[in-house]
């Protein structure tokens, strides 16, 4: 064992000596001194040795590693020394490493958004976008919600001072549900899209509530596709999305355009159902609405509405953000203050 020290010993050295660049000097340090290297594994068997020149072997062994270490060392600063270039007067290390560019991420309702529609992409869906200024006609009248429906108090709307035209006031899209009316409008059946977008309300500016928002809206039109279909759908959604043991409760709502009309709510992510102070006992979290498309909506876009049928929903992006996050207030998203974006 001593003589395999001794060899070790010269040959390493040697190497040590002739190397020139730091890789091929890094990959000699490994060989010797790594943790699967020459030597580790002679300290490691020292156990195996005879219990009489165990301390003399481990003596040596160790006295070799320093020497090695410091050989090592001396060799890179050698070679550190030559690689130090000189430009002008100016003496620099050419392997300093460059200067770090701060790198940026997406922003978290991006990353979000992006992660819904891969879902639904998944599953056949193309997406389609609309414009955010918007007429009544697009926001609401196509969507069987005429002007003295009660719904339309309901969504504050931002009206913009313009002269109007044929499709009535020009506002900011309450909701992205006008995409369905413009797609459909230029596009026969079958048809499988969602539409992601910004949207505006004339809302307060709290915790859980913002005037600009974003939202994805799907819509599914065939011959024969039913409202199975749609629970099907959103409960693989609300599984990729929150994870496989997530239970999925729609219960009867209402919105002008679908009828019928339900809200899909998942059990809550915090409490797995129990009941917390996130879903305020209830053990679920409302995620969406939907519902499947009214006659009155296929009219107005001249489909049949005896040999169609479809299902449509809304979701909100911060919403799903929020529960998927575990995020309490909406402004965070907003604000732009880097100790909140930089967590995602
Ligand atoms: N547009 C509705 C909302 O903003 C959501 C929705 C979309 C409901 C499609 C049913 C069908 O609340």
């Amino acid at each position: 064992m001593k003589e395999r020290l001794n060899e070790i010993e010269k040959e390493a050295l040697k190497e040590i000596e002739e190397t020139q660049d730091r890789k091929s000097l890094e990959s000699l340090r490994i060989r010797y001194l790594g943790r699967k290297g020459l030597l580790t594994q002679i300290l490691r068997g020292l156990k195996d040795l005879p219990e009489e020149e165990r301390p003399s072997i481990g003596q040596k062994a160790n006295q070799l590693k320093t020497r090695l270490s410091s050989f090592l060392q001396k060799r890179l600063d050698e070679i550190q020394k030559r690689e130090e270039v000189s430009v002008g007067e100016e003496l620099f290390d050419v392997t300093l490493p460059g200067k770090q560019f701060p790198v940026g991420y997406k922003h978290p309702l991006t990353q979000v958004e992006e992660e819904i529609v891969e879902i639904f992409r998944g599953m056949g869906f193309q997406v389609e976008e609309g414009p955010e200024i918007e007429t009544e006609y697009y926001n609401f009248e196509a969507l069987n919600t005429p002007k003295d429906h009660p719904a339309r108090d309901l969504q504050d709307t931002f009206y913009l001072d313009l002269p109007p035209d044929e499709k009535g006031e020009y506002l900011l899209r309450t909701h992205t549900s006008p995409v369905q009316i413009r797609v459909m409008e230029r596009q026969k059946p079958p048809l499988r899209i969602i539409a992601p977008g910004s949207c505006y309300r004339a809302d307060a500016f709290d915790a859980s509530h913002s005037p600009y928002f974003s939202q994805v809206e799907g819509l599914y039109v065939d011959e024969g596709v039913t409202f199975g279909e749609l629970k099907g759908t959103l409960e693989v959604f609300a599984q990729e999305m929150f994870g496989r043991g997530v239970k999925v409760r729609f219960t009867p709502h209402y919105f002008p355009f679908t009828e019928p009309s339900a809200e899909l709510a998942i059990s809550c992510v915090i409490c797995q159902g129990q009941g917390c102070r996130t879903c305020g006992g209830a053990g679920w979290l409302e995620l969406l609405g939907c519902g499947m498309v009214h006659p009155a909506v296929f009219e107005k876009v001249g489909y049949d509405p005896e040999k169609y049928t479809g299902y449509a929903f809304g979701m909100g992006i911060e919403r799903i953000a929020m529960i998927k996050y575990r995020i309490n207030d909406i402004r965070l998203f907003y604000e732009n203050d880097m100790r909140f974006l930089e967590q995602f």
